[in-house]
């Protein structure tokens, strides 16, 4: 027969397990996934970036090349976009106010997505336009970060350079990179 005591000893146990069964469901945590403007999270990957420029005289440059690539996932849709852009600015460089727009399958007008890259800073810069599967309300937002790529520059110099020939030769490879940008 159970004392008083060792019935007291039970109960806690009991309790502890009562709220599985039936109990209210605690509010949702901030950020949980529900389709909407405020968390979205983006990834961009892999972005590929690259660039050479050339000399053809100790002072004259010659082409150059840039070029800057990466699919862009929105977690609120089930699609992507890639993006792509270039520049033939000297060395091959970007501005952040040169704007790409990114392709996306049955890109209608709340199907948008747009990017730049500057160079110096290394941020990337994107605005996106889209809707919650099955919604109504078109969002508009923008977002930027900066990859942690690994790069790499190799520079050829013409060793018997004469004029009409190439002088030098600088081209840098990226690592195939990434960049989450949770807003
Ligand atoms: C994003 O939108 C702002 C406001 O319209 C614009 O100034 C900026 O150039 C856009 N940036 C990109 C990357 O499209
Ligand atoms: C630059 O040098 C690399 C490696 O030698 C070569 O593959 C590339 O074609 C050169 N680029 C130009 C524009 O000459």
């Amino acid at each position: 027969m159970f004392s008083k005591t060792s019935l007291l000893a039970l109960l806690p146990a009991f309790a502890a397990a009562a709220p599985a069964c039936g109990a209210p469901q605690p509010p949702p945590q901030p950020g949980s996934p529900s389709c909407g403007s405020t968390h979205p999270k983006w990834t961009l990957s892999p972005i590929d970036l690259s660039s050479y420029y050339t000399y053809t005289s100790p002072s004259a440059s010659g082409p150059k090349l840039g070029t800057i690539s990466f699919t862009f996932a929105n977690d609120q849709v089930d699609y992507v976009a890639e993006c792509s852009g270039s520049s033939v600015n000297p060395q091959g460089i970007f501005y952040g106010f040169e704007t790409f727009e990114c392709a996306t399958e049955g890109g209608e007008e709340w199907k948008k997505t747009s990017f730049s890259y500057d160079t110096a800073s290394g941020v990337i810069a994107v605005n996106s336009t889209w809707m919650c599967p099955g919604g109504d309300v078109v969002y508009t937002t923008s977002g930027s970060g900066k990859p942690d790529l690994e790069c790499e520059t190799s520079v050829w110099n013409n060793p018997d350079w004469e004029a009409g020939e190439l002088y030098s030769n600088t081209t840098m490879v990226c690592e195939p990179g990434e960049l989450v940008i949770q807003l």
